[in-house]
């Protein structure tokens, strides 16, 4: 039996281009994460994966409907609650999303640990980026890095905040083949732990490991498949782009 994390319900969100246009970027999308999940989601370039994944996670607030994570609805708590929900529960792998370019790589991954008053295990982290094969000095400025190096340390610092839900846009995009398995795998290891992922991609491949995929078209969720086989997804996506 899987809990639920997140709770969905007719979400739209439109952006104001202009004085007189609006565009309709996700159109009344209703969906359910779980703990134990480990969900992709998956759609063109343009078809509003970062918008969803940006809404449902706290950082933008819809123009309609609801989000709920862990029960509560990010969009209605006072500013202290809201921080207090990101900083327990939710982990966020941006592309340098919140990394401090001035800091050490070291410090930027203590950052969640440091904020709730948990303590830093250094070997722990040395430990885990040399399982990320992570080239650079864990003394570096994160600034010196490059983005791939950067993508990983801001998965470690989501892997060891311990949060139990983890947003990732395309956290696998600036690395190599062998890093993307790796980074992958523990990222699912984390779901197979409990936690609830959800994973924007663009690579089927990876999306095909996951235990479920979402198919964003026109702002639309268009398939919710189970157990994704490469086929299935190719097909789904294929469809997708044809009938564009
Ligand atoms: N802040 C914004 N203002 C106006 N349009 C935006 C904004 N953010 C995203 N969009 C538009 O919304 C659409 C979906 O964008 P996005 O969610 O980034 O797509 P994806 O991540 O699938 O490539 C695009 O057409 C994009 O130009
Ligand atoms: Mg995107």
């Amino acid at each position: 039996m899987t809990h639920t994390a997140i709770t969905v319900s007719n979400l739209s969100k439109e952006f104001q281009i202009d004085q007189n246009k609006t565009a309709s970027v996700l159109k009344n999308i209703s969906l359910q994460a779980h703990y134990n999940e480990f969900t992709s989601i998956l759609g063109i370039s343009g078809s509003g994966k970062s918008t969803l994944l940006k809404c449902i996670s706290s950082l933008l607030a819809p123009s309609s409907g609801s989000v709920h994570i862990n029960g509560l609805n990010p969009y209605k708590l006072r500013n202290s609650q809201l921080a207090k929900l990101r900083r327990k529960d939710i982990a966020f792998i941006f592309q340098s999303y919140n990394l401090l370019p001035a800091l050490p790589v070291l410090e930027n991954i203590a950052i969640p640990l440091r904020l709730s008053h948990r303590p830093v295990d250094t070997k722990k982290i040395h430990n885990l980026l040399s399982q990320m094969k992570f080239q650079a000095d864990a003394h570096t400025f994160v600034k010196h890095l490059s983005g791939g190096e950067q993508q990983k340390v801001a998965i470690a610092r989501a892997i060891l905040s311990d949060s139990s839900i983890i947003f990732a846009d395309e956290p696998t995009g600036a690395l190599d083949s062998h890093s993307r398995q790796i980074i992958f795998d523990l990222l699912k290891g984390l779901a197979k732990a409990g936690k609830c992922v959800l994973m924007v991609t663009h690579d089927l491949e990876l999306a095909s490991q996951t235990d479920r995929a979402l198919v964003l078209k026109d702002g639309q969720i268009v398939h919710d498949i189970s157990s994704p086989s490469p086929d299935t997804l190719y097909q789904a996506l294929g469809v997708s782009i044809s009938d564009k």
